[in-house]
């Protein structure tokens, strides 16, 4: 089966060897999609063998990505595939969750349990494995965090060189540990992300340097299985909707493909809406959807999400397909709201990063707007693991988390105080047993 490259733009729609190092249109500068001559006319069979390859050992079927190879046939030598068993990621029932945002019921599929902790896993198995079809010896991306500690641990595992672009000071210490441990060079660029995207591309475009953002469309087949999966672990039952945070709108951009393809296909008969959710001032997209721009609104990102904090985003046309694809929407949702979705998260048991909780506090705020019924079937996609970010864990449950917050190693100046709203601090007590007895109640 034979992959290639087509730009999406409605009125170019060339079509190019997948082998082509570019990632966007040669004619139009358009994205790009990775397409195939699916030749799929059984699609219960094919779920039939997606089942039954989870019994096997063969390290492609234990892979949560290539298990589906068939929705992303782009690589023809398995000898080839750099994995390292991603996906694979629970499907959790969070009735604290539920409670707390108005649903009957919730469900989390927690991407944070990928090997590197985040869902970047199920991407990078994918574009490394090209960028190894290409026979790219060096790879390199921007990032906030997650993308590079993902890259940094593929291309070691690839044996491939690894360069990241980060906005200095403005990425959490869990992520940053990973690509210093994973070998890559790591470059802490002054400015922020979008700046750190420009320079990137660029480099890249005039280098042999592969690049690995989400730009890269062979990244987006591989987040195509977090959907594939979240189905196939349902007993291929769909969902009403789908809630994921919005960042570089690459996750959310890979979903809509998903279940346009599995719909076309024959695998589904509906399709479940995508909803993505902004931090209320790093908005791009539902800026430009409220105010039904053409092009894209872009802004100066502010979160204490840093894995969203992101104003330029690159893949925002694709994510504008999605939501038309499937009736999605965009919402935005303050850092309190943030905030405490993650600490109600946690009350179930389970961890994830700030960026993540803006699943639950956006389907809190469209169930109170009426967007969302009480009845509906939603899963939310947490995308990274609690891990990754500690500090602002820490400092929301010791009362001490503020939105305006500079930190140069240490808290030089902070500002606009958030509500611990759900805190649980850590007691201090000596180190005697009728002290602690005290504080047990016993
Ligand atoms: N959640 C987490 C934990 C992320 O790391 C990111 C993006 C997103 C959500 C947003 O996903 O970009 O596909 O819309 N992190 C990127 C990075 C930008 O560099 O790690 P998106």
């Amino acid at each position: 089966m034979s992959a290639y490259l087509q730009c999406i733009e409605e009125n170019c729609q060339k079509k190019i060897s997948a082998a082509t190092k570019t990632h966007v249109c040669p004619d139009c500068s358009g994205l790009l999609d990775v397409m195939y001559d699916f030749q799929i006319t059984d699609p219960d069979k094919v779920k039939q063998t997606f089942q039954q390859r989870r019994l096997s050992n063969d390290s492609l079927d234990l892979s949560g990505v290539w298990r589906y190879r068939e929705l992303l046939p782009f690589c023809s030598d398995p000898a080839k595939v750099v994995t390292m068993q991603e996906g694979n990621t629970p499907i959790y029932e969070a009735p604290h969750c539920a409670e707390y945002t108005g649903l009957k019921r919730l469900h989390l599929k927690h991407q944070g349990l990928n090997p590197t902790g985040s869902f970047k896993d199920n991407g990078m198995t994918a574009g490394v494995t090209q960028a190894r079809l290409m026979n790219s010896r060096m790879v390199a991306c921007a990032s906030t965090g997650n993308t590079s500690a993902s890259m940094a641990a593929y291309a070691a595992r690839a044996g491939m060189k690894a360069v990241i672009f980060i906005p200095d000071q403005q990425i959490a210490f869990g992520k940053l540990s990973q690509s210093l441990d994973y070998g890559a060079l790591t470059l802490q660029l002054e400015g922020d992300f979008d700046e750190a995207m420009k320079m990137v591309k660029e480099i890249t475009e005039e280098s042999e340097v592969y690049l690995l953002n989400s730009i890269n469309p062979f990244r987006l087949e591989g987040q195509k299985t977090i959907i594939i999966e979240m189905l196939a672990q349902r007993g291929w039952k769909i969902p009403d909707r789908v809630v994921v945070p919005g960042g570089n709108l690459g996750n959310s951009s890979s979903f809509g493909k998903a279940i346009k393809e599995l719909h076309d296909l024959g695998f589904i008969d509906k399709m479940p809406m995508v909803t993505i959710i902004q931090a209320l001032r790093a908005n791009p997209l539902h800026k430009t959807l409220i105010d039904r721009s053409a092009r894209l609104i872009r802004v100066e990102a502010h979160t204490l999400a840093t894995a969203i904090k992101i104003g330029n985003p690159v893949s925002w046309k694709k994510a504008m397909r999605a939501m038309e694809w499937t009736r999605g929407w965009c919402d935005v949702v303050s850092e309190q709201e943030i905030a405490d979705a993650k600490a109600m998260i946690g009350r179930d048991g389970v961890g994830c990063e700030p960026a993540s909780a803006t699943t639950v506090a956006g389907i809190k705020k469209l169930i109170q707007t009426k967007e969302i019924d009480k009845d509906e079937d939603v899963v939310a996609v947490l995308t990274g693991n609690l891990l990754k970010d500690p500090d602002y864990t820490v400092n929301y449950h010791q009362n001490n988390l503020y939105e305006k917050a500079l930190y140069k190693h240490e808290l030089i100046e902070r500002k606009d105080k958030i509500q611990s709203t759900y805190a649980n601090a850590p007691v201090k007590v000596k180190a005697r047993k009728a002290e602690i007895l005290k504080v047990l109640g016993l």
